[in-house]
């Protein structure tokens, strides 16, 4: 195991470029170290013209190691912000000089609105500065901000007045370049800046891991956090342009589509992509409760993604069930792994221990277990005909005790279930282990399951 977490960790001093390259441009809290990806790449002995997938690619950062690299990749990814930060951390061709000049006319132009709803937030200036036209105007022009109050998240404080209609503003502008002709790749850029400031300065919350809306700040430099943000990201692209330039990056071709990697095959010949995949490097969920819309749900709303229950859940329904609030009437996945009976025994447990629990949640307990491992079991078997013979996989994923202390091995039958489908487990790395988070105070491993197709 210590052997394992060095080489991961000594993964770092390997890399070509420093760590915050590119992957700070949208941080996810359950992205996992890029230096893992590294070392999976060097074990895999993987090379420019090989295919890379990253079925769970989350914010990209296999992708981006697979590109610092010159290795092909392809990611496929369900929730629509995060496909966005793949797609954007991925392509290096947005000229640095233009991104800045871009964003700075718009803060430019902003900045005494800006200024205005700064100011009128303040009790002393308040009658100085009258801004409830603007607010109106910024409203009608968008339904995304209409939303988020509609929702009850403004109220519910994920972001206080004056920050909230800053980025609106800025959203509007960011939006409004796509009728001047500005590249949709920029623009796209553009809104992953938005993103990742919303989060990091502009709103109330904080990540403990699960997201929660913290100490509240009435105001909050927006732009220039913006502009902060933007000029890391020309800075970046500058870095590896030039590499690339001196042929210390070789050109790849990376591909980010949404979708459900539980029908990989579907996805890949859907999006005509037909060569086959040499290796897989992923970190899917686990049954952790963890809710992956939840932790994006600002960027969600703010980039129009999600504009009410239904589009929440075309979003929620295309993931792997993971926890209590994304599992629906009709899920069916269990099927696939209902004569497994390391999966059955865990959901028996459940069943005994849920039977007089009151709490409608602790009632799907069982069902999150049998859908998970159903729905991953779905994935391995989609991913087979398109993975080469002979090709490799890693998925990292975690031990849990979640659900009422029930002890769920993930790697271990998530390495049955590919033995099941015919695949070669190669081994099992323990990574790292952390002590539980329900109070049992046992240890949990975090693992690297490594497959092989025959
Ligand atoms: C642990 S995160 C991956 C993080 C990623 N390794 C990174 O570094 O950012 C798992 C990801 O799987 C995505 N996901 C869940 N179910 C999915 C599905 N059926 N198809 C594609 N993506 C899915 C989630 O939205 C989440 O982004």
């Amino acid at each position: 195991m210590v052997d394992t977490f060095a080489r991961i960790q000594a993964g770092r001093e390997r890399q070509q470029l420093e760590s915050d390259v590119i992957h700070d441009w949208y941080r996810f809290v359950l992205a996992y170290p890029d230096h893992l990806v590294t070392e999976m790449l060097e074990q895999f002995e993987a090379q420019p013209g090989d295919v890379v997938l990253d079925p769970f690619c989350g914010t990209g950062t296999t992708l981006v190691e697979c590109k610092k690299r010159g290795i092909d990749a392809i990611g496929i990814e369900a929730n629509p912000v995060c496909r966005l930060a793949s797609q954007v951390k991925s392509n290096w061709d947005i000229e640095p000089q233009r991104l800045r000049e871009v964003s700075q006319t718009i803060v430019e132009r902003i900045t005494p609105q800006s200024n205005a709803l700064a100011f009128s937030s303040q009790p002393l200036f308040e009658d100085i500065y009258e801004v409830d036209g603007l607010k109106e105007k910024l409203l009608d022009d968008s339904p995304e901000a209409r939303y988020f109050i509609s929702s009850g998240m403004l109220k519910r404080g994920w972001m206080s007045e004056a920050p909230f209609y800053k980025s609106v503003l800025l959203l509007d502008e960011i939006k409004a370049l796509a009728a001047k002709g500005i590249d949709g790749a920029l623009i796209s850029a553009l809104m992953i800046a938005l993103a990742s400031i919303l989060v990091e300065t502009a709103a109330n919350v904080s990540f403990g891991p699960e997201i929660y809306v913290s100490g509240k700040k009435e105001d909050a430099n927006v732009l220039q956090a913006f502009c902060e943000k933007v000029n890391k990201m020309a800075a970046d692209l500058e870095v590896v342009r030039e590499l690339a330039a001196a042929d210390e990056i070789a050109d790849s071709n990376i591909q980010v589509i949404e979708g459900d990697a539980r029908v990989c095959d579907h996805v890949l010949r859907e999006n005509g992509i037909s060569e086959a995949v040499d290796f897989v490097i992923t970190s899917p969920p686990y049954p952790t409760e963890k809710d992956y819309t939840r932790q994006t749900r600002l960027e969600l709303v703010f980039l129009g993604y999600v504009h009410g229950r239904k589009s929440l859940q075309r979003v929620k329904k295309t993931m792997v069930r993971s926890h209590s609030k994304g599992i629906y009437k009709a899920d069916n996945d269990g099927r696939y792994v209902a004569d497994v009976p390391e999966v059955q025994a865990i959901a028996d447990e459940l069943r005994e221990k849920v039977a007089d629990k009151t709490y409608g949640f602790a009632k799907v307990y069982p069902r999150i277990i049998e859908e998970y491992f159903g729905g991953m079991h779905r994935h391995l078997e989609s991913l087979l005909p398109v993975l080469r013979s002979g090709g490799k996989c890693a998925y990292v994923v975690g031990d849990q005790r979640t659900y009422l202390r029930t002890y769920t091995p993930t790697g271990e039958i998530l390495a049955l279930l590919a033995e099941r489908l015919g695949y070669r487990v190669l081994d099992t790395l323990v990574w790292r282990v952390r002590k539980g988070t329900t109070g049992s105070g046992k240890a949990i491993k975090e693992e690297i399951v490594i497959l092989q197709k025959p």
